[in-house]
C-alpha cells in the first residue's frame, strides 16, 4: 500500500437546512467547526437524527452547505473528490456485478488497468471473510456481508481519506470486533484521514485518536475527546482502564448533551411515568423539528 498522506479536514461554522416537502425548515447542524489532521482518525457519535450522515454526506461533496465552510487539504469542497473513499449507510451495491466486480468497480469508474488491483481486492474481501463469495450477486448475501463488500471497495483504491457512515451496523458482533482491528489497522498503517460515524461507543473509543460527540437538534459539537495511543490497536486495548475512562467521558458526554425519557424520569404520586403523560401532549423527544 502506497504511503499516501491523508488528507486534512476543516469545517468552519458548517450549517444545513433542509426544507420538508411542504416548505417548513429542518435545521439539521449549526455552527460545526472542527478539524481533522491528515492521517488522524476522527470518530463521530450522536442521537439519531442529529445530522451525522449529513455531515459525511457534505465532506463527499454530495450535499451541500447552508452557509459555512468545508475544506479539504485547504480546497473548499465544491462537489465528489477523487481522493475519497465512501462506504455508507445504505451499502450501494451494484446489484448487476458480483461481489469482486462491486469491490474493481472504483478500478473501472477511474479507468486504471485491472491486473494491477484485482490481487488487492481480493485480499480485502478475503480480510473481511467473504472468501468463496467473489462471485455472488448482492441479492445473494445478507445485509453485514454486503455492508463488508461496500467496505472493501472504500478502501480498494488506496484513498487519503475514507468516510464510513456505520459501516459495521449490520455486521455480527464477533465479526465487527475483527473488522475494527483490521480497518484500524489498514487506516494506522496507510495514514488515511477517517472519519467514522457509528452508534457503538466503545467501536468509535477503539477506533478512534478522537472522538466527536454530537448534540441533537440542531447538531451541534458537543465536545472532542481524546484517546490515549495504544499501537497497535489491538483488542488488549478494549480491557485497559484508559479505554474504559474514554468510554465513559464520552458516554456521559453523549448522556450531558441528548435528553433521554430516563432523563426525564420520575414517578408520580401513583407511580405512574410522568413524562407518559407529557408525551401525550409534546410527542417524544427523539422525533425531529
Ligand atoms: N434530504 C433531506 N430532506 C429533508 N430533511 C433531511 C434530509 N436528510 C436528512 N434530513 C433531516 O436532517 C436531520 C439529520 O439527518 P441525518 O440523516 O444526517 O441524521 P443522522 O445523525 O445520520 O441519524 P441516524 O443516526 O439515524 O443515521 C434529520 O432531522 C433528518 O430528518
Ligand atoms: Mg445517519
Amino acid at each position: 500500500m502506497h504511503n499516501l498522506a491523508g488528507a486534512e479536514v476543516v469545517a468552519e461554522s458548517v450549517c444545513k437546512t433542509f426544507r420538508t416537502k411542504g416548505g417548513q425548515p429542518v435545521q439539521a447542524l449549526r455552527d460545526v467547526s472542527f478539524r481533522v489532521n491528515g492521517g488522524e482518525f476522527l470518530s463521530i457519535v450522536g442521537p439519531s437524527g442529529c445530522g451525522k450522515s449529513t455531515l459525511l454526506m457534505m465532506i463527499a461533496g454530495l450535499e451541500s452547505l447552508t452557509t459555512g465552510h468545508l475544506a479539504i487539504d485547504g480546497n473548499s469542497v465544491k462537489g465528489p473528490s477523487e481522493v475519497l473513499g465512501v462506504a455508507f449507510q445504505r451499502d450501494n451495491l451494484f446489484h448487476w456485478r458480483t461481489v469482486l466486480g462491486n469491490v474493481m468497480a472504483q478500478i473501472d469508474l477511474r479507468g486504471w488497468k485491472r491486473s494491477k488491483w484485482e490481487d488487492r481486492a481480493r485480499n480485502l474481501i478475503h480480510m473481511v471473510g467473504l472468501e468463496g463469495f467473489e462471485n455472488s450477486y448482492p441479492s445473494q448475501l445478507s445485509g453485514g456481508m454486503r455492508q463488508r463488500v461496500a467496505l472493501c471497495r472504500a478502501l480498494l483504491h488506496e484513498p487519503q481519506m475514507l468516510l464510513l457512515d456505520e459501516p459495521f451496523g449490520a455486521v455480527d458482533a464477533l465479526t465487527r470486533e475483527q473488522l475494527n482491528v483490521d480497518v484500524a489497522t489498514i487506516c494506522a498503517s496507510a495514514g488515511v484521514t477517517t472519519l467514522l460515524v457509528t452508534h457503538d461507543i466503545n467501536e468509535a473509543v477503539f477506533m478512534g485518536n478522537r472522538v466527536m460527540v454530537l448534540a441533537p437538534r440542531p447538531g451541534r459539537v458537543a465536545g472532542i475527546v481524546d484517546v490515549p495511543t495504544f499501537t497497535p490497536r489491538t483488542s488488549e486495548f478494549r480491557v485497559t482502564p484508559e479505554f474504559l475512562n474514554v468510554s465513559a467521558d464520552v458516554r456521559a458526554m453523549l448522556e450531558g448533551s441528548t435528553p433521554t425519557p430516563t432523563a426525564a424520569w420520575s414517578p408520580d404520586r401513583n407511580g405512574r411515568r410522568q413524562e407518559d403523560h407529557h408525551n401525550s401532549q409534546l410527542g417524544s423527544g427523539n422525533e425531529q423539528s
